[in-house]
C-alpha cells in the first residue's frame, strides 16, 4: 500500500506526539553494496529527507533523530570529519525547504567538543525556523543521555544560590527543565533500524515509558511506508504508564 493510503488509515486521535529515531545501519548498507561507509551516510541523508517529509505529511508534532552521539568521536578521524560536515551541509542545504514546510528545527546535544564556529553556524541556521509552528525536528548532535543528565545536574548546581542549598530538592519537573528537551513531550515511540535492540545512551531519561519499535531494515532503506506502519503498530499498543 502506498504511504499516502497508509497515512489515511492513521487514527488522528491516537497520534504519537513525539517519535524519536536511532538511524542505524549506514555502515552495513555500504558494506552490502560494496561501497565506502561514507556513501552509506550519504544515502542516510536521503532517508532523513523522506522521513521528515512524511512526518510533516502525517502531521507529527515532534521528530527527534540521532545524528551523532558523544560516543561517535571514537570512529576514525576521517569518518568523524565526514559526518560533522555532512550534518552541517545538510542543515544549510535544507533549511529553506524546511522553513517553507513550517518545520521548527533544533539541535539537541552538548556544545562541548564542537568548535565555536560550528555551534554558531548551527544556531544561526536553526534560529531562522523558530517562528514555525509545524513539525518540531530535533537533530540529536553530539548527544549522549548520560552527558545530558550530568550537564543538567551541573547547571542546577550553578543556579542554586548560596545559602539556599539546604532546603532545595531536585524533583522531576526541575530536572526536565534543564534537559536539552525542556518544554517538549517525552518520546511516545522510539524506532531503531538495522536489527539492533538497544537504546545506546539515547534519551535515557525521556524514554522511561516510550514504546520501542525495532526493524531489521538498514537506515538508508527505511521507507515512508515502513515509518507509517510503525505508527499504525504504535496505535494498536495499550500504554499503561505503570498503571494496571
Ligand atoms: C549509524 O550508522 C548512523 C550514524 C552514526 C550517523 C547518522 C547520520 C546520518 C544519517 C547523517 C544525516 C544526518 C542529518 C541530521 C542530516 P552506522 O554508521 O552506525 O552503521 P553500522 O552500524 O552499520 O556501521
Amino acid at each position: 500500500m502506498n504511504y499516502k493510503d497508509l497515512i489515511a488509515k492513521l487514527d488522528k486521535s491516537q497520534m504519537p506526539r513525539h517519535i524519536a529515531i536511532i538511524m542505524d545501519g549506514n555502515g552495513r548498507w555500504a558494506k552490502l553494496h560494496k561501497t565506502k561507509r561514507v556513501f552509506g551516510h550519504k544515502k542516510g541523508v536521503e532517508a532523513v529527507r523522506r522521513i521528515v517529509e512524511t512526518a510533516v505529511e502525517a502531521k507529527l508534532e515532534y521528530l527527534t533523530i540521532y545524528a551523532f552521539s558523544t560516543e561517535n568521536w571514537t570512529r576514525s578521524k576521517a569518518e568523524v570529519n565526514y559526518l560533522l560536515k555532512l550534518i552541517m551541509d545538510s542543515l544549510i542545504n535544507e533549511i529553506n525547504e524546511l522553513i517553507k514546510n513550517n518545520v521548527n528545527i533544533r539541535f539537541l546535544g552538548s556544545e562541548k567538543d564542537l568548535s565555536e564556529q560550528y555551534n554558531k553556524k548551527v544556531l544561526q541556521n536553526c534560529k531562522k525556523s523558530w517562528n514555525n509552528t509545524g513539525l518540531h525536528l530535533n537533530v540529536a548532535m553530539n548527544y549522549g543521555g548520560r552527558r545530558e543528565l550530568l550537564e543538567a545536574f551541573n547547571k542546577i548546581l550553578q543556579d542554586i544560590k548560596p545559602g539556599e542549598m539546604a532546603d532545595q530538592k531536585i524533583d522531576e519537573n526541575m530536572l526536565k527543565n534543564y534537559l536539552y528537551t525542556a518544554n517538549m513531550p517525552d518520546p511516545d515511540m522510539i524506532i531503531r533500524t538495522s536489527g539492533e535492540k538497544r537504546l545506546s545512551n539515547f534519551l535515557i531519561w525521556q524514554s522511561a515509558y516510550s514504546e520501542l519499535w525495532f526493524t531489521k531494515t538498514l537506515w538508508p532503506d527505511f521507507s515512508r511506508e515502513e515509518f507509517i506502519q510503525a505508527i499504525l503498530d504504535f496505535q494498536k499498543r495499550k500504554r499503561r504508564f505503570g498503571a494496571r
